[in-house]
């Protein structure tokens, strides 16, 4: 019997990429397929040399390249980017793919990778309105309004709620500066005394591999992932532990926290010059945070039950090798050229 064929979408970005390491690992293996707008751009190449995937050139905006991508595939995985589409885009294009999706012959599982609903979550109060969220949270909304089928023919859908990475401690918003005289690595974050919900690129595959391969348990379920929760003060403790460096945290306001970005005033999704800055979106992201309003919403127990293996903060520092230096991780940065280098 062939193995079951995986579409990712995002395949070639930071969570995709584990996704489909992850689906090539499994027992027994999916065969994965990866749309990308440029599969054979150097970075891409090198990045899945020696893998067997296969890639189908386009945008996710372009819904007929969605619909021959999706032919014989089993289940698609969809983490389209809010970083490069703005938010309305964004809930167009999940909400076209899943409608596309049903009209697909083989295809029988519809995995939404997203982000909760944080808008929804708080009474719409638009503190927490941050435009990536928001996108893929009304796309949740939608799906919850659908019917999910486990019958031979029907799909079934499931939504994979994500944390924010453990890597993005090495390329992304929580990059932790080190101080060139004595090597203090400092996390200056608007954290206040609140919680991440950090999930690991690794966890994330993990859960995806255990949806796909349990259609039954998760069709219309919502799977609210997390490796664990942390605060500033224990990343900064847990860094210092690890790596065996001077590590401390120091709580700074939104604006300090952007004015340390040389693209701060740059637009959030890259496709809209004209849209909302990056500055205008995490100002809405960080409170959420601060408030740990995420905390309520994940299962710990249930997590680990999933997924026995799921990761800490020291478990992740000690497997990468973390001790504060960056590297690039998010693909859409490394693109533009902004953060730490590869
Ligand atoms: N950073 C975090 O902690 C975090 C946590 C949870 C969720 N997310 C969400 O994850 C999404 C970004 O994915 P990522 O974190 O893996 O970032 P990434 O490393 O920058 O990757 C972006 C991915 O999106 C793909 N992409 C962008 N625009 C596309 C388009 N129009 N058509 C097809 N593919 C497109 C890129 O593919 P090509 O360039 O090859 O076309 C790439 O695979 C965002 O929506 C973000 O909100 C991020």
């Amino acid at each position: 019997m062939s193995s079951k064929r995986i579409l990712v979408i995002g395949g070639t970005g930071a969570q995709g990429f584990a996704v489909v390491k992850a689906l090539l690992n499994a027992s027994p293996a999916f065969t994965v397929r990866v749309l990308s707008r440029n599969p054979d751009s150097p970075h891409v190449q090198s990045t899945f040399t020696g893998l067997p995937v296969e890639f189908v050139k386009g945008s996710f905006m372009d819904f007929d390249t969605v619909e021959a991508a999706l032919q014989d595939c089993y289940g698609v995985y969809v983490n389209t980017d809010g970083f490069t589409v703005n938010e309305a885009d964004e809930l167009w294009a999940g909400v076209r793919i899943f409608e596309i999706a049903n009209q697909i012959p083989t295809l029988r599982h519809f995995v939404y990778a997203s982000i909760d609903y944080y808008l929804q979550l708080t009474g719409f109060n638009k503190k927490y309105g941050a435009h990536h969220t928001n996108g893929k949270g009304r796309v949740n909304s939608y799906l919850q309004s659908q019917g999910s089928s486990t019958s031979e023919t029907g799909l079934t859908w499931t939504i994979l709620n994500t944390g924010a990475y453990d890597e993005d401690l090495f390329g992304g918003p929580f990059v932790a500066h080190i101080d060139p005289e004595d090597g203090t690595r400092t996390f200056a974050l608007p954290l206040g005394e609140g919680h991440i919900p950090f999930e690991t690129l690794q966890d994330n595959g993990i859960f995806a591999v255990k949806i796909f391969q349990d259609r039954e348990r998760w069709s219309g379920q919502t799977l609210n992932a997390a490796s664990h929760f942390t605060t500033g003060k224990e990343l900064a403790e847990t860094l210092a532990r690890v790596a065996n460096v001077k590590a401390v945290y120091k709580n700074v306001s939104i604006k300090e926290w952007a004015d340390a970005l040389p693209f701060a005033d740059a637009p959030v999704a890259s496709m809209y010059p004209d849209g909302i800055t990056v500055r205008e979106n995490f100002t809405m992201w960080w409170p959420g945070f601060q408030d740990s309003i995420l905390k309520p919403t994940r299962d710990m127990a249930l997590l680990r039950e999933i997924n026995p293996d799921l990761e800490t903060l020291e478990g992740w520092m000690r497997r990468v090798g973390y001790d504060g230096t960056g590297k690039g991780v998010l693909k859409g940065w490394i693109d533009a050229g902004i953060g730490p280098k590869p």
